[in-house]
């Protein structure tokens, strides 16, 4: 089983790449093979809405995106962490989300089916203030994501009132909790 973990976020061993390592660490005890991409380190152009990929399922514009869409389509599971900046993720993640009309064009205009139907997508994020709704734009954002490379949205594990760097490894519970996510999950999609 491959998974393919997403470091969302612009600040470097932030609170949802620590996450996120722990998730990737529990997939990897429960035997799953693990790859990781970071979009802060992407050389990734926004999508220009040119429209190409209605009739190709190609994006005209020649990137290191061009790397990423195989991951994307190959990963049985993709580990998106991300943190809420202004209600959604942040402008790094979001360039990567907007490139992949080119497989929602696939999918939904061209009829081509994605890759196996078992693959599944799952969201951790932090965000600093309590609010009840904090997650609500980003999880619908990422949900579509999913849809659109045709992984099936299994879930998220979230933590609010976590602000500054590091903070999150205060946290009681976060970081087993978030390997034990990445254990289980494994173990799950591979019954
Ligand atoms: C530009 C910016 C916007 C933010 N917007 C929100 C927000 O809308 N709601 C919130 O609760 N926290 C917000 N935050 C706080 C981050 O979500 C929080 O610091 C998070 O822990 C960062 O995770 P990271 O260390 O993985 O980057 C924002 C932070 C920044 C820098």
């Amino acid at each position: 089983m491959k998974v393919l973990g997403i470091y969302g976020s612009p600040r470097r061993k932030g609170n949802t790449a620590v996450l996120l390592d722990q998730f990737l660490k529990g997939a990897q005890a429960a035997g799953a093979q693990t790859e990781s991409i970071h979009a802060i380190d992407l050389k990734i152009s926004p999508c220009i809405e040119c429209n190409d990929c209605l009739k190709t399922g190609e994006c005209s514009i020649k990137d290191e995106m061009t790397e990423v869409y195989p991951k994307l389509l190959s990963a049985d599971l993709v580990v998106l962490a991300a943190p809420i900046f202004f209600y959604n993720i942040p402008a790094q993640a979001k360039v990567l989300v907007d490139r992949v009309q080119a497989l929602w064009s696939r999918k939904y205009i061209l009829k081509k089916k994605p890759p196996n139907g078992h693959r599944r997508g799952f969201f951790i994020s932090a965000a600093g203030t309590k609010g009840e709704r904090v997650f609500d734009g980003a999880i619908l954002t990422v949900k579509y994501f999913f849809d659109a490379i045709g992984v099936k949205y299994d879930g998220e594990l979230v933590f609010r009132r976590i602000g500054t760097k590091g903070e999150i490894e205060k946290h009681p519970d976060a970081l087993p909790q978030a390997f034990e996510t990445g254990q289980a999950l494994v173990k799950k999609m591979q019954s």
